[in-house]
């Protein structure tokens, strides 16, 4: 039903320097995975065939990660480490066509999704933001496709905020009580805690009916000098339906550097391998 995604990566990853200067903060690993790849197995989970990545030049690292590499594959065959060639070429991607569009310059985060709408090619699409990692049972992609296969509107993940951190998300107020299928009546982008229309905050997994790129392309430049996806979100609901799912689950914000150290070692806990030893650091350190 879903067949493509867009991830937005063209961020300089100021927040991770000097690490982010060579490697895109999107290639930074959480244990032995890169960030970004987080996202794509979610978006291949729900049978997302066509993966399109807004970057910047210097990240051609991404495209070196998700392109086969055959010369390493032959090395590990060699030395017996077949066992790896799975991490290293998964047959999950063989089918995933992956696109690269250049963001030549950084005007937020709407900008860089209208740059995908020719490959979209009216069809509905998925948005995920990598910097935002999920871990649950169904995933949070899979929660949004079953809300979208039910109304066929556009529907947005959302998560209960604390007031002193609500002023740096999208925050939605919503038009009823099912939370799980909330119509939203209005969307504001980053707003003081005071003005916040409610404490459900927009995370980053999205699927939108392609009409999202008339609303976007009515957008103005806000005062930080971007189009925010935020506003595309508003001008629709002026004429569609725009649904919220409260996203159950665990939700990581890895573009911040506790929300990335969390992660991490959330993931280290559950990794069978390590977990034993990694908790018995983490009570020696303690
Ligand atoms: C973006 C969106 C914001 C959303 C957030 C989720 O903000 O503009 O509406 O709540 O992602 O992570 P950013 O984190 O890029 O500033």
């Amino acid at each position: 039903m879903i067949k493509k995604a867009v991830l937005p990566a063209a961020g300089l990853g100021t927040r991770f320097l000097p690490a982010s200067k060579a490697t895109p903060k999107e290639m930074l690993p959480i244990i032995d995975k890169p960030l970004i790849q987080y996202a794509v197995e979610e978006a291949v989970s729900i049978g997302i065939n066509e993966i399109i990545f807004i970057t910047s030049s210097e990240k051609y690292s991404i495209k070196k990660h998700f392109d086969k590499n055959i010369e390493l594959e032959s090395k590990l065959k060699k030395i017996g480490k077949e066992d790896i060639i799975q991490k290293v070429n998964p047959n999950k991607f063989f089918d995933v066509q992956f696109h690269y569009l250049n963001q030549a310059e950084q005007n937020g985060l709407g900008h860089a999704i209208l740059e995908a709408e020719g490959l979209i090619n009216n069809e509905p699409f998925a948005v995920l933001l990598p910097d935002d990692l999920f871990f649950s049972e169904k995933s949070c992609l899979h929660q949004l496709l079953d809300i979208y296969i039910e109304t066929k509107s556009s529907v947005i993940a959302v998560n209960k905020i604390d007031k002193d951190n609500i002023h740096k998300y999208g925050v939605i107020k919503p038009g009823n009580d099912d939370l799980q299928k909330i119509l939203i009546d209005d969307i504001v982008e980053k707003p003081k805690a005071e003005e916040a229309p409610s404490d459900i905050a927009v995370c980053g997994r999205y699927i939108f009916n392609p009409s999202i790129f008339e609303y976007l392309k009515k957008v103005t430049f806000d005062n930080s000098g971007e189009i925010q996806l935020t506003d595309g979100i508003k001008n629709m609901l002026e004429s569609e339906d725009v649904f919220a799912c409260l996203y159950d689950g665990e939700k990581f914000d890895c573009g911040s550097k506790k929300g990335f150290v969390h992660a991490t070692i959330s993931l280290a806990l559950r990794d069978p391998s390590i977990s034993e030893d990694i908790k018995q650091l983490i009570r020696e350190i303690i």
